[in-house]
């Protein structure tokens, strides 16, 4: 259980005060006591900027299910914060950050590429490479979770899933870490320039990808990238432009969220030693399991939509242009959706969180994340069920993005 704030009047203060730019220490190493006091004392939070802090998981479902109202693209969010600048191109092209029908068209071309073909071909590879990572902490008695695991796993998938060639995975890594460090509410000059040029060398390595993929395609059924250039069958295709941005955009979605899935994840059982003896004891649970630690640490804490017309919103009234922020560890912390939500319960049923939001844009990689998830958790506990701290993890000290830096371990 969270510590919570010593009386109502404090945790009134605390919601009233609440301010993204201005977040202090110990929301970052654990914000749900901040999500309580808002969801009691101000659910649909007015930020010092204008927008809004939504915390109660109906207000946020309402926000997801409604594209009409709430609409994703980030342009006139965007252009201030960027400027003339390819981050700029970079985030208005991609889908998760426009309507439809531009969201609509791309979605059921990258949606389509995820055959379950696709999925069902990266099993015995991930059971394989996350086995290889086992022996390798095996040998060493110690381990860092993240760097040696979680970071591990989602670059070679991605890469698997679109065949990029091994040697050239190298760099994939650090691009998409740069590109999505410049997605903070606040962004200094190095992570803009660093994201900048990551999105430069991103795009001109995938241009030569595809053209080489143009040449040589692979089976559509089974290759992601071939099916992302090819297109639907009925004519729908992508131009060049929206081709690599959304593949950046797919390799960046599914690095750090998975990293920190895993992560979290291992770090949460370890908090919780019965809900992780109970896991051991049942592997069956994992399925279970991995959902409960989506809800209970959501690696991607964050949502935003902007309203496109007047709304009235938990009751509280916005004109159209209001920024929204959705709070998806706040809702997935609700106690009027999840019974005893500060409890970790790897059996949970049902478990209708919000850590691949909701709705017409929710995660179109959800499955390859679950996958992971179920692989490397699964793997990890049967093989080292007795691992333990061997030092102090370190956080990564971002709102957006939930998850360590590292987790040192002893098996
Ligand atoms: C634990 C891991 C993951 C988490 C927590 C996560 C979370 C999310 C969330 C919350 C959204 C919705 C954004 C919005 O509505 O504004 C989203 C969208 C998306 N995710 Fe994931 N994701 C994960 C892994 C992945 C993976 C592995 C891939 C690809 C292989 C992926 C691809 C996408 C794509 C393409 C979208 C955009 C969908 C759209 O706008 O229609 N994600 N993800």
């Amino acid at each position: 259980m969270p510590p919570r704030f010593a009386d109502a009047a404090e945790a009134r203060q605390v919601a009233q005060a609440f301010d993204l730019r201005r977040l202090p220490a110990e929301y970052y190493a654990n914000p749900y006591p901040t999500y309580h006091a808002l969801r009691e004392h101000d659910p649909v939070h007015r930020l010092p900027d204008g927008g809004y802090f939504l915390s109660r998981y109906a207000d946020c479902v309402a926000v997801y299910k409604d594209t009409g109202a709430y609409s994703s693209d980030k342009k006139r969010e965007f252009a201030p914060k960027y400027g003339d600048s390819l981050l700029f191109e970079h985030h208005t092209t991609s889908l998760v950050f426009n309507d439809p029908p531009l969201h609509t068209r791309v979605r059921r071309i990258i949606a389509g590429a995820f055959t379950p073909r696709a999925i069902a071909d990266m099993e015995q590879p991930v059971i394989a490479l996350v086995d290889g990572l086992l022996d390798a902490m095996a040998a060493k008695g110690q381990a860092d979770l993240i760097a040696d695991l979680a970071a591990a796993v989602p670059v070679e998938v991605i890469g698997n899933l679109l065949a990029v060639p091994r040697e050239e995975r190298g760099p994939l890594r650090d691009w998409s870490l740069a590109i999505l460090g410049a997605l903070e509410p606040v962004l200094n000059e190095e992570q803009r320039e660093r994201g900048e040029q990551a999105v430069a060398g991103f795009t001109e390595y995938l241009r030569g990808l595809v053209a080489e993929r143009r040449a040589r395609p692979g089976d559509p059924e089974r290759d992601v990238l071939t099916r992302l250039i090819q297109g639907e069958a009925d004519g729908a295709r992508l131009s060049e432009r929206e081709l690599l941005h959304n593949i950046v955009f797919i390799l960046n979605a599914g690095h750090e969220t998975t990293t920190n899935l895993i992560g979290n994840g291992l770090y949460a059982l370890l908090e919780w030693p019965e809900e992780k003896a109970r896991l051991i004891a049942r592997p069956e649970l994992i399925r279970l399991a991995v959902e409960e630690l989506l809800r209970f640490e959501s690696s991607n804490q964050l949502g935003n939509r902007v309203t496109t017309r007047a709304v009235e919103l938990g009751g509280v009234p916005m004109p159209a242009g209001t920024f929204i922020t959705i709070g998806i560890g706040a809702a997935n912390r609700d106690p009027a959706e999840f019974a005893d939500p500060d409890r970790l319960d790897v059996a949970r049923e049902p478990n209708r969180h919000l850590a691949f939001g909701s709705g017409a844009h929710v995660c179109a990689g959800l499955n390859v994340a679950r996958l992971e998830g179920r692989i490397a958790i699964g793997r990890f506990l049967a093989r080292f069920p007795d691992y333990r701290l061997a030092g102090e993890p370190v956080r990564g000290g971002r709102a957006r993005f939930r998850g360590f830096l590292s987790i040192p371990v002893a098996m």
